[in-house]
């Protein structure tokens, strides 16, 4: 059996598709905009772009909440000008990545570890824009990731029978060493995998959130408004509602 673990490796067409959808969420952001800044490697991209267009005056005015300790280094290092999610209100725009993605924008995220913070800043948004490569489209959630799963860290292994009792094969996430990743809020993640996918992920997730000791889920249901797919044919846009643009 593969190693649940271990990232899926990276095609060279995905590492493509990663850099052209990241550079092109850059033309949804205007002068003045607060953003939300996602985690991941195709954010990556996005956040370099974004840092370009400033750099160069294109874009004035731009300040962004980061959705992980990772995110906020990496947007110091880039000069991108900074907020915190307490003071930012509402914001105009969040552009985040993803692990899966349907065709009616059902997403799974997380297999980064940052899905707390990520859920918490698109809750704030007024708009949310996917970034990812072709290999994320699937039809049905749960075939190719796992679903992660942030527990608090008292008696976290008591919940590995209840996600057996829902069908999962759950996987506690550690590092090469075998220690528990902990996530930047200082929680373990439990990796819910199911070998046919996920019949009804709104069902599934409301069941999730009943637990105490949960804390959130990587199911982002009905929150993202657009998703720019990098592939070899170019970037796709799905837009949440009327399908394909
Ligand atoms: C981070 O916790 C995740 O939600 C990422 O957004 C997601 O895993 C996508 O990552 P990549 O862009 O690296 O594939």
């Amino acid at each position: 059996m593969r190693n649940p673990n271990a990232p899926s490796p990276e095609t060279p067409g995905a590492s493509k598709g990663k850099e052209a959808a990241g550079q092109a969420a850059v033309e949804e952001v205007e002068s003045g905009m607060t953003l939300g800044l996602g985690t991941g490697s195709t954010v990556r991209h996005f956040l370099e772009a974004l840092a370009r267009e400033l750099r160069e005056g294109r874009l004035r005015g731009i300040r962004g909440v980061p959705t992980s300790e990772d995110t906020a280094a990496r947007a110091r290092t880039l000069e991108i000008p900074l907020l915190k999610l307490a003071d930012a209100g509402e914001l105009d725009l969040a552009v985040d990545g993803a692990d899966e993605i349907t065709d009616t924008l059902q997403l799974t995220k997380g297999l980064g570890g940052a899905l707390l913070r990520e859920k918490m800043v698109v809750q704030a948004t007024h708009r949310f824009v996917v970034v990812a490569d072709g290999s994320k489209r699937v039809d049905r959630l749960g075939t190719r990731a796992p679903i992660p799963v942030e527990v608090v860290p008292f008696g976290w292994e008591a919940h590995l029978p209840f996600f057996r009792d829902l069908g999962a094969e759950p996987v506690p996430r550690r590092n090469e060493e075998g220690e528990l990743v902990m996530t930047d809020n200082r929680n373990p993640i439990v990796d819910l995998h199911f070998s046919e996918g996920i019949d009804d992920p709104q069902a599934l997730d409301r069941v999730l959130h009943h637990r105490a000791g949960v804390v959130e889920t990587g199911l982002f249901l009905d929150v993202a408004h657009l998703a720019l797919v990098g592939t070899h044919q170019g970037i796709r846009r799905l837009e949440r509602e009327g399908g394909e643009a």
